[in-house]
């Protein structure tokens, strides 16, 4: 599989979701051979949308000649698209909503009714591509936090991508939290192996992945006794 990964966070490699998301690679790798790229969207020139449409009537074409023609052509040219970042006020961080944004050429003004809502129909074909959603966050609260994003992971991409959230993510990082970080990833991995054989997970097994590494009480205490 060509797997791109745009990987949302400002702190590039030393991310806390990219632990997560390089062990799902990891057990993808071990299950099959893979080609995977990683663009760190920070380090990317991606100019704001400016809302003028003309990319949705001149074929796809965007006013701004900048990093995103290529990275639509990278898109376009994978199988699977992991969109892998930390949670921002409950939602994706501003470099990476730019770049969904400019993905707007990838569709035409047409629009189409899909069930109870409306979809624009597409200028280019990427029915061949799946989807991923990887996120991080800081609470130990998965539920109130998570939704936004999802939602609209789930507007955007309609058709049913996977969806990996973890709370409690900057434990990733700490090395004294490896006791219960270590046997986490170690899940994340086996997802990893399952996607690749199936292109799903277990529900189980993404409840567990999902879930609270340690109690939200006692997280929230280990954080504000640093505080
Ligand atoms: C601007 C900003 C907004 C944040 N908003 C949330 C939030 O809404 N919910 C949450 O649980 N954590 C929030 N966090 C915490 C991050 O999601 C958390 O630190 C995460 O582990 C960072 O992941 P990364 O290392 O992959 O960038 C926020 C952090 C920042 C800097």
């Amino acid at each position: 599989m060509k797997i791109l990964v745009l990987n949302g966070s400002p702190k590039r490699e030393g991310s806390d979701t990219m632990h997560i998301t390089r062990a799902f690679l990891e057990g993808m790798s071990e299950a099959a051979p893979q080609k995977i790229k990683i663009l760190n969207v920070i380090d990317s020139h991606i100019e704001y949308c400016r809302g003028c449409f003309a990319c949705m009537h001149n074929g796809g074409i965007c006013v701004h000649d900048d990093d995103m023609r290529a990275i639509l052509e990278d898109i376009l040219a994978s199988d699977l698209l992991i969109w892998s970042f930390p949670l921002y006020c409950y939602g994706m961080p501003a470099p990476l909503k730019a770049l969904l944004d400019r993905t707007l050429p990838l569709s035409s003004m047409a629009m189409r009714k899909a069930g109870d809502r409306y979809e624009h129909v597409g200028q280019a074909d990427y029915s061949h591509l799946r989807y991923m959603m990887i996120c991080g966050c800081g609470f130990p609260n998965a539920k109130h936090n998570f939704e936004p994003a999802v939602a609209q992971f789930r507007l955007c991409f309609p058709g049913g991508g996977t969806i990996i959230t973890v709370p409690e993510s900057p434990m990733f990082n700490a090395p004294e939290a490896a006791v219960v970080t270590g046997p986490r990833l170690e899940l994340v991995r086996a997802a990893g192996r399952q996607y690749a054989e199936t292109e799903e997970i277990d529900a189980a097994l993404l409840a567990d992945i999902c879930s609270p590494m340690i109690p939200e009480d006692t997280y929230a205490e280990i954080v504000n006794r640093g505080v």
